[in-house]
């Protein structure tokens, strides 16, 4: 699933991004641009973010 349309980033990615180490949204907005456009992916990449997290 894409999560952030502006950016083509998808919910694999993130959760790769996450598992290489990335522990919150500056690092993703920094190294994948993901919320960088419109924004609107902001809250679906967080509570990604967080589920993945919670796993940890
Ligand atoms: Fe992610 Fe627009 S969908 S910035």
């Amino acid at each position: 699933m894409i999560v952030c349309v502006c950016n083509n980033v998808s919910e694999k990615k993130l959760r790769n991004a996450v598992e290489s180490g990335m522990t919150t949204m500056a690092e993703l907005r920094t190294n994948l641009d993901v919320g960088t456009c419109c924004g609107k992916c902001a809250s679906c990449a967080k509570s990604i973010l967080r589920e993945c997290m919670d796993k940890a």
